[in-house]
């Protein structure tokens, strides 16, 4: 393997652990209903079946930070997909519903802990030129994981038996033994290496693997830390830029209404007046048209900037929602126009935020504090990401889809004025580089 094809196969291996985040999260849309008439949930419990994997990513990404930080990049990930394993097998097994309810936990422990350890990993052993595009390798295998979950749980269903909610499941344990043992072939981060061990040589070797003219360099601006040794506290104060910006941004990813559409898609639809067939079928869609704008954001990032890809993702967005919410404060459901605005939306959704959400937060914070604040960050990513989700129904029904919609535009008007205001560009910028220009020491 060369250089490029070397640190392409590390970045896709612990970009895996997206793929099964965005299989985890949208595979229970298929299982639901079976569970619901197997073990006779009230609406309470059915609530919780759907919502305890979410409560599982709050902790997960809590927590997340700590063993990445103690153990190392690489063992955390390897930990994560034991997790993925576990929860598959365990969850397609269960005979009751509290062993259900573990399970699935445990697979929302591994989704929130992968959208910590993965990204800082990527980050961390990536050129600062490519550094954009591997770190977006994770967002693409979660819209990947979803297509796909969608898809599996389609062609399940075809074979539908009372017993098909396990296959759903239970497939989920091929990718997890993939990611395992691929996990085990990639080496562990130079910048954990030195930092948190001190293993000076073990650390050279990595960079040298990385890109061996720029090795020595890289490795004397790592080591100027350990030479001047910093905080390793995140909130004493000196790193309030990246917590702002990393909290901000998080929120912002979430107040877009992303998950809202994602998960309530064919419900949409079908408000729209489509049939639940020709609603299955957009949600497809809405996965198609997800993976292949952040596929063309990837290949945009390094080259135009982060910042780039957010104003005019913000701009798309803002229009789009927009309409949305006119259309209902219309009633006007006629003939496409509300599913061709959310495919447009997600595009714009893919195209910005959900390429730049996790490049942008691991890349942001100084290496002594990067576990803690990248769990921050994805920390504040999944509780607003359960709000918006709890919340959605109820405000929809409450207060109608044209205020629901027209709060998500106001709230992307936010967000343009972040971007334009306080969003620093970081495109090809070496991880040192960027910490000077903004830490206060
Ligand atoms: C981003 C968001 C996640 C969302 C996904 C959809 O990864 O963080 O919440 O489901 O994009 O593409």
């Amino acid at each position: 393997m060369n250089q490029k094809q070397r640190i392409f196969f590390w970045s896709i291996t612990a970009a895996l652990g997206g793929f099964l985040f965005g299989f985890d999260t949208a595979v229970i849309s298929g299982v639901e209903q079976s569970l619901e008439s197997l073990w006779q949930l009230d609406v309470w419990e059915h609530g919780l079946t759907v919502s305890i994997a979410l409560i599982g990513t709050v902790i997960g990404s809590m927590l997340g930070g700590i063993p990445a930080q103690r153990l190392g990049r690489k063992k955390t990930l390897f930990w994560i997909a034991v997790l993925y394993l576990i929860s598959s097998i365990g969850t397609a097994l269960a005979v009751n519903w509290e062993m259900f309810l573990i399970f699935r936990f445990l697979g929302g422990l591994g989704v929130g802990a992968s959208s910590v350890a993965a990204p800082m990993y990527i980050t961390e052993i990536s050129p600062a030129k490519s550094r954009g595009r591997l770190v977006a390798l994770f967002q693409f295998n979660i819209v990947l994981g979803i297509l796909v979950a969608y898809l599996s749980n389609y062609l399940l269903a075809e074979f539908m038996t009372n017993e098909s909610w396990r296959w759903m499941l239970g497939v989920q344990a091929f990718p997890s033994i993939i990611f395992l043992v691929a996990v085990l072939n990639i080496p562990e981060s130079p910048r954990w290496l030195l930092l948190a061990k001190g293993q000076t040589a073990q650390a050279r070797e990595v960079l040298q693997l990385i890109d061996p003219e720029t090795a020595e360099e890289t490795f004397i601006a790592i080591q100027k830390h350990v030479d001047q040794p910093q905080t390793t506290k995140l909130f004493s104060g000196s790193y309030s830029t990246p917590i702002m910006l990393a909290v901000l941004f998080a929120v912002f990813n979430q107040v877009s209404g992303i998950n809202a559409i994602i998960y309530y898609a064919p419900r949409i639809f079908e408000m729209t007046g489509l049939g639940k067939n020709s609603a299955l079928l957009s949600s497809t869609g809405v996965g198609v048209v997800n993976l292949v704008f952040t596929m063309i954001s990837l290949n945009l990032i390094d080259r135009y900037g982060r910042k780039t890809l957010m104003k005019i993702g913000s701009v798309g967005l803002i229009i789009t929602l927009a309409l949305v919410a006119r259309a209902f404060y219309a009633q006007d459901f006629s003939g496409l126009t509300v599913p061709l605005l959310l495919f447009v939306y997600i595009a714009f959704f893919a195209f910005s935020q959900g390429a730049v959400i996790w490049v942008f937060i691991s890349e942001i914070f100084p290496n002594e504090v990067r576990a803690s604040g990248q769990a921050l960050g994805s920390f504040t990513h999944w509780i607003m990401a359960a709000i918006i989700t709890f919340t959605f129904p109820y405000l929809a029904e409450r207060f109608g889809g044209g205020n629901t919609f027209l709060f998500f535009t106001i709230m992307m008007v936010l967000q343009l004025l972040f971007v334009l205001r306080l969003m620093p560009e970081t495109k090809g910028t070496s991880l040192e580089q960027i910490e000077r220009t903004f830490i206060s020491h």
